[in-house]
């Protein structure tokens, strides 16, 4: 076993039994990753929803079939290429949004994971990914570059998150937008 995937090993029974908000006391599983823990390109979600918190991995359910089947179209791997997480591990209630006290709660794991990792880049799927990067609205800053600050700066990308198209009833402009986002995230992944 490679040394981030052990690392993240102790990190999962660490957090296990996570008490640090709210959200710990609904959940089924705390929802780590899933990929490649020495990926060029972080991918990352919102929060667990319900398949995710059943199985105790993200985007397990219909987003993440939409999300690994854009993947593959941009030439992404989701097993090799990529490492998908979360803003947070733990489902909220009703699938609403992480309040800010719970984002808060997660960023030590979070920023962790993304320090671990290394990636060059970070696909921000979503209003709440997109915070990390401390844009508030998508729609002007998708596909174009941004920034992700901790204790170094990473360069991010914004696209829609998967559960949007899927509300837009499979609408081909979001789906046409955000492969040539995930596309933009790629090449900054294989740059040297
Ligand atoms: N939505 C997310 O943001 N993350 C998941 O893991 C699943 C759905």
């Amino acid at each position: 076993m490679n040394n981030n995937r052990k690392k993240l090993k102790h990190l999962a029974m660490s957090w296990k039994s996570c008490a640090d908000c709210d959200l710990s006391i609904g959940r089924t599983n705390v929802v780590f990753y899933r990929g490649n823990p020495d990926a060029k390109i972080i991918v990352m979600g919102e929060a667990p929803g319900r398949d995710e918190d059943e199985q105790g991995e993200p985007f397990v359910g219909q987003a993440g079939k939409v999300l690994d089947s854009f993947l593959f179209s941009s030439g992404l791997n989701p097993k090799k290429d990529v490492f998908i997480m979360n803003v947070v591990g733990c489902r909220p209630p009703n699938n609403r949004q992480p309040k800010r006290e719970e984002t808060k709660a997660c960023s030590s794991r979070t920023n962790y994971m993304i320090e671990l990792v290394d990636p060059k880049v970070i696909l921000l799927l979503g209003a709440t990914a997109a915070k990390l990067a401390d844009v508030l609205s998508i729609g002007p800053w998708r596909g174009k570059p941004v920034e992700v600050e901790l204790k170094k700066t990473y360069r991010a990308v914004i696209t829609y998150h998967p559960s949007f198209y899927l509300r837009q009833g499979k609408s081909k402009e979001v789906e046409r937008k955000m492969l040539s986002d995930i596309r933009v995230a790629r090449a900054i992944g294989r740059d040297k």
